[in-house]
């Protein structure tokens, strides 16, 4: 078992363990009260008896939601805090999360908000809320208008990561997973090829974890040193909007950091030796290339895209493998820097 410690205004533990062998005792460091769990269809099925088991002496409710994006919803929130009120959770009780980032943001958002605060255990079960949205604190739900649009910062009081969860994944959400672990490899140079290599491991999940940390330590509301964890994310989340969300968010997140190794060659007047070496750090992990698209289309996008405005958008460039930096650039640069 492996402990990576967030000090962040709430400080946390996050466990990295092979089996929820040590979830009792962690669980009781942090809760005296009931708990409500909450699932998703798939989670259910996997992982509640064994949650059951290890937190036998708990008073304990389940919530079972459906599958996908749409239950980050106000919906999906209302109808989570109507069940905790009449259920009389206190401030002192909890809500855990077990599944991926939908399961995850929307209880941190509901724990952020019912009473003003409770405790909130988050149990990511996929590679991507592991290394990614469990951590950090980040919670919302989706409005029509737009995605993650009402939300609040509320760090969880512990996350608890089993390896075991990483077994039941299909290769779509490993993959997708694997776009951040390879974006958090650009970020940082304590990960390797040959980590990368080696694939899903505790000491693997560890070091993104502790790579995220860094960063949200410094800059825990997203006000400065957290936009460098953007690496590929503009032209990744043009990508998945225009191919209406039939790639993962993570493999969006590949063919944006291919697309920000071109970007960064032609801003830092790099030649085919760096874009070589960039690109074979992209390439240890063998992510589908989604086809080409214009670039007019991919603009369209990015004019619209939160971190743009008239005078341009802040994109995270790569300088060297281990080194990114956030700069400001034009849309007319940008959109003759992508043709
Ligand atoms: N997922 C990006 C962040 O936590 O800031």
């Amino acid at each position: 078992m492996k402990t990576v410690k967030i000090n962040t205004g709430r400080s946390y533990e996050v466990v990295i363990d092979s089996d929820y062998s040590h979830l009792l005792e962690k669980v009781k460091s942090v809760v005296n009260g009931k708990i409500m769990v909450v699932y998703d269809e798939n989670t259910h099925i996997l992982f509640a008896d064994t949650i059951k088991k290890c937190l036998a002496g708990y008073k304990l409710t389940e919530e079972v939601l459906p599958v996908g994006e749409n239950t980050k919803s106000i919906a999906e929130y209302s109808k989570l805090i109507e069940k905790l009120a009449k259920k009389k959770f206190t401030r002192k009780d909890c809500i855990m999360a077990v599944g991926g980032g939908v399961i995850g943001d929307l209880c941190g958002f509901v724990a952020s908000t019912y009473m003003r605060g409770i405790t909130y255990i988050s149990c990511p079960t996929t590679l991507l809320s592991c290394v990614d949205s469990s951590v950090g604190g980040k919670t919302a739900v989706n409005l029509p208008e737009g995605k993650n649009l009402l939300g609040a910062f509320y760090q969880p009081s512990l996350v608890y990561v089993s390896i075991s969860a990483m077994d039941t994944l299909l290769q779509r959400d490993i993959e997708c997973g694997m776009g951040e672990v390879v974006k958090y490899a650009f970020l940082d140079g304590r990960i390797t090829k040959k980590d990368l290599q080696n694939g899903i491991s505790e000491d693997l999940i560890e070091k993104c974890i502790t790579i995220k940390k860094e960063i949200v330590e410094k800059d825990e509301f997203d006000r400065g040193e957290r936009a460098k964890l953007n690496l590929g994310h503009t032209v990744g989340h043009a990508l998945e909007s225009l191919y209406g969300y039939e790639y993962s968010h993570g493999l969006c997140v590949f063919n944006g950091i291919k697309k920000i190794i071109d970007l960064s060659c032609e801003y830092y007047g790099y030649g085919e030796d760096e874009k070589r070496e960039f690109e074979s750090l992209l390439k240890v992990y063998p992510y589908t290339e989604i086809p080409e698209i214009e670039t007019s289309k991919i603009m369209e996008k990015i004019r619209i895209d939160k971190k743009a405005d008239e005078d341009g958008v802040n994109l995270v460039l790569i300088k060297q493998i281990g080194e990114v930096e956030v700069c400001k650039i034009s849309l007319s640069k940008l959109e003759k820097m992508l043709k």
